[in-house]
This record gives C-alpha cells, sequence and structure tokens, in this order.
C-alpha cells in the first residue's frame, strides 16, 4: 500500500522512545485506549489510536515475582481486548479476541458477525475497563502487548494499539550487559499514510464498527511504505562510542524483516522471543517474522564521533529498504561486556513429550470463498483443536503453505528441526512466534505450563489472523 503523502527524507526525525508507564500504586497501572493526534510526518498531524494516547504505547517494566494489575480502560469508539504477547497469565487475562472491552455505555451486539461464521459465539463484555491480572512468574524477556479483538486486530493495531512490555529478573540484573540509556526498546512496523496525514488501511469498514477485513486483494496482508520505529520514520538515534543492548520487535500486521548493519557492524544476538539464549551469537542478519523478538549488542566503541552505522531491511525495496540510523556522536566510558557464557538455558528434549499433534496452516477455496485454515477450518471459539495437560511437553509439527509466523500463547517455543535439518542460529532459544515459511515443516517443542484453561493459536500475520486463521486450545 503507498502513501499518498511525501514522506520525509530518511534518518531526519529523531527516535522516540516510549514513556514507561507510572504505576498508581505499586504493581497497579492504568491504561487508557483513546484517540490522539500526534506528528508522525513532520508537518502534518494523524490520528493514533494508543494506550496512554501514545504510539508506541508506555513501556511496562515488570519484575519476575511481582504480580502486576493492569486496568485497560477503553475511551475508543470500538470494543478491544488486549493480549500480553509472550505472558504466561491466567485465561481471563489472555486478551481472549471475544473477551471484550466496550467503550463505555455501549451495549454488546446482538451477533458479533464476521468471519467466524454465524453460529453465535458468546462474547463477553466488559464495560468500560477491565483489569488483567500478570502474575510475572516468568524470566526476563522482551514481551509486547497489543490489542487482539475477534476480527479487527489487523486495523487496531494499525492504529497504534500496541506498547512494550519488558519483564527483568535477577539473574539478567547480574549481567554486565548495556543498561539504563544505553537498553533500548526497538519497535519497527510499516505503515502507509493518506494525503490528509491519517493512516492508510484498507479496511471495508472504515469505522471499524460492523464489517470486519480488507478491500480488494490483501489476502497476503496489508503492508505500507513507511517503516516506523517507535512510531518515527526512518529515525536516527544519537549514539555514544559503545555498546548498546537494542530489543528489536517486528510490530508489523504483515512484513518480514531482514535486518543488518552497514559499516560492517555486527549484532550480537543475546535473546530472541522468551528471553536470554543460552550463549551470545555473533549475526550478520537478523530476520523478524511478524511479532517475532530479538534482543542483540551492538558495539558502537569502534567509531569515531561523526561516523553513521544505518541499520536496514535486506528483505525491502525503494523505501522499505531503510530502517533507521545510529549517529556516533560522542565517546564514553563503557564498562558494559557480553559475557561469553549466559544463564544456562534447560535443554529441548523432544523424549518426554507426552503427544505429538501436527497443524496445517494454509489457504482453501477459490476467489470470494478463499480462507486461511488451520487443520482445514476457520476460527471457532470454544471448540479446541487440542487438549495439552497442564506441566507436560508436546511436539507440534506445523506445515504451511505460505509465509505463516505460527504463535502460540501461554506455551514456550523450542524449535527442533526445521524442513527435516536441526534448526540453525535463528531459530535458538525460547519462542513464542515461528516463523513458518512456504510449503515448510516445522516441529516445535511446546511446554504448557502456568494455567489451566482456554488459549489460542494463531497466525500473525494480522491479516491472516483477522480472516480466522486462529484456533483454540485448552489447557487441561
Ligand atoms: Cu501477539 Cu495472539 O498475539
Ligand atoms: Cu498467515
Amino acid at each position: 500500500l503507498s502513501s499518498e503523502l511525501r514522506p520525509p527524507a530518511p534518518f531526519t526525525v529523531p527516535l522516540p522512545v516510549p514513556p514507561v508507564a507510572v504505576p498508581v500504586r505499586p504493581g497497579r497501572y492504568e491504561l487508557a485506549q483513546r484517540a490522539a493526534r500526534v506528528e508522525i510526518i513532520p508537518g502534518t498531524t494523524t490520528e493514533i489510536w494508543g494506550f496512554g494516547g501514545t504510539f508506541p504505547g508506555p513501556t511496562l517494566r515488570l519484575r519476575r515475582g511481582e504480580r502486576a494489575v493492569v486496568r485497560v480502560r477503553n475511551e475508543l469508539p470500538v470494543p478491544t481486548s488486549t493480549h500480553l504477547h509472550g505472558g504466561v497469565v491466567p485465561p481471563e487475562s489472555d486478551g481472549y479476541p471475544t473477551d471484550l472491552v466496550a467503550p463505555a455505555g455501549h451495549r454488546p451486539p446482538a451477533a458479533p458477525g464476521g468471519h467466524h461464521g454465524a453460529d453465535g459465539t458468546a462474547v463477553t463484555w466488559h464495560d468500560g475497563a477491565k483489569d488483567y491480572v500478570y502474575p510475572v512468574r516468568q524470566r526476563a524477556a522482551t514481551l509486547w502487548y497489543h490489542d487482539h479483538r475477534m476480527d479487527f486486530t489487523g486495523p487496531q493495531v494499525w492504529r497504534g494499539l500496541a506498547g512494550f512490555a519488558l519483564i527483568g529478573d535477577v539473574e539478567e540484573d547480574e549481567l554486565p550487559l548495556p543498561a539504563g540509556e544505553r537498553d533500548v526498546p526497538l519497535m519497527i512496523c510499516d505503515r502507509a499514510f493518506a494525503a490528509d496525514g491519517s493512516f492508510r488501511y484498507p479496511a471495508l469498514d472504515p469505522a471499524l464498527r460492523e464489517t470486519p477485513g480488507v478491500r480488494g486483494d490483501f489476502m497476503e496482508g496489508v503492508q505500507g511504505d513507511v517503516i516506523l520505529v517507535n512510531g518515527a520514520p526512518w529515525p536516527v538515534l544519537e549514539v555514544a562510542a559503545a555498546r548498546y543492548r537494542l530489543r528489536l520487535l517486528n510490530a508489523s500486521n504483515a512484513r518480514r524483516y531482514r535486518l543488518a548493519l552497514t559499516g560492517g557492524a555486527r549484532f550480537v544476538q543475546i535473546g530472541s522471543d522468551l528471553g536470554l539464549l543460552g550463549a551470545p551469537a555473533v549475526r550478520d542478519t537478523i530476520t523478524l517474522a511478524p511479532a517475532e523478538r530479538a534482543d542483540v549488542v551492538v558495539d558502537f566503541s569502534g567509531h569515531r564521533p561523526g561516523a553513521v552505522v544505518t541499520m536496514v531491511n535486506r528483505f525491502g525495496a525503494g523505501p522499505t529498504r531503510d530502517v533507521m540510523r545510529f549517529q556516533v556522536t560522542r565517546r564514553v566510558r563503557d564498562d558494559s561486556a557480553v559475557p561469553a557464557r549466559l544463564p544456562a538455558l534447560e535443554p529441548a528434549v523432544p523424549g518426554d513429550a507426552a503427544a505429538r499433534r501436527r497443524f496445517d496452516f494454509r489457504r482453501t477455496g477459490q476467489g470470494g470463498a478463499a480462507a486461511w485454515t488451520i487443520n482445514g477450518r476457520r476460527f471457532r471459539p470454544g471448540e479446541p483443536l487440542a487438549r495439552p495437560r497442564l506441566g507436560t511437553a508436546e511436539v507440534w509439527r506445523l506445515v504451511s503453505d505460505f509465509h505463516h509466523p505460527v504463535h502460540v500463547h501461554l506455551a514456550r517455543l523450542r524449535v527442533l528441526a526445521r524442513g527435516g535439518r536441526a534448526p540453525g542460529p535463528a531459530d535458538a532459544g525460547w519462542k513464542d512466534t515461528v516463523d513458518v515459511r512456504p510449503y515448510e515443516v516445522v516441529d516445535v517443542l511446546a511446554r504448557f505450563e502456568g494455567y489451566r484453561g482456554r488459549y489460542m493459536m494463531h497466525c500473525h500475520n494480522l491479516e491472516h489472523e483477522d480472516m480466522a486463521m486462529m484456533a483454540d486450545f485448552e489447557v487441561v
């Protein structure tokens, strides 16, 4: 999708860093979802829908072992559901697509409508606000939160309903990694802009009230031509000649990136979706499908003040080849280091798998009847495709006809094999989203810990998700 507005020259807008959420009292947060006008493209304003009225929303800084309650207040004209992506949380706080927070005083729709069939799915309706309970009994990791409303996740996230949730713990505190100002979350996503500065999205219903879905041929997902980092187009960050920890998140609806650095700079990857790797890995490129994260350290100490390092996207073309720039402006004392070893990761042993299952992510039907399905069916809320037992691990075989970033709620995943081969460095560590490429077969070990109840898996291409490429599973 192309913009009707001329975007700024790359690397002219400073990188914003999202504000850190301030608790209203210890362990209690309040995030109001509201519309706001912000300047994304210099000289024009864009209406966003943001948590706290910002895009990205405020960063939740959570600590392992410290329960947090987040009250989400909906001041938008449409319902929402908030999911903590990567969080091990009770089912009623997981942001199930029909567990909706409605604008205060709105009545539930007579029938929810949408792609999931006319069978009258039960909708849970919270009037105006809901308290999401996050027990935070999981290791340090870069998580994020975003809208998950049934049939409308794509357009609602596109409008800005996403933010970081960074979990810290003692184990990570003890490592000499770059911290403070040199620990920077980077939310990367693409957008397109209309001539009046608004976000362009090919929704069938621009008010996002009744009719879900996208216009025309967006079966493969919506991609824009402007790359935003933390909500700014191709920004620039002034850095010291020192190490930086960059928490890379691909928050795009459908775009995949292959990130690389110019001038011989490299990434040292220290973490993936669900926390630190067992050992750091030097990477020339980092490939991220929607919702995937990579925690990397980049060392600018070999650069003199005045030098620039550009982060590019090797999967992009034209304007989407650039992502952001780092401009070295000063020297600084740097006591940080990347330890040769990181805290040991428990091995992924398929031997103890309690079950083996297979899930096919495919397009079915033709033309107007085309659909994205899992095991041949569209999302049927309340009809789980699997019932794993709490505290067990299973081997799940994920099979795909297209690019599908497969996300499993609650579970921790380890890639066991990709295309029959041992996984490479891109698949290292604990994951919650696994990029399954066209005609690929990926085996993952999935551990189910924490809670019993209804959870879901789905494709994280948000248009596929809205076209009902989702399924329940129930932890028993
Ligand atoms: Cu990031 Cu079910 O989603
Ligand atoms: Cu998909």
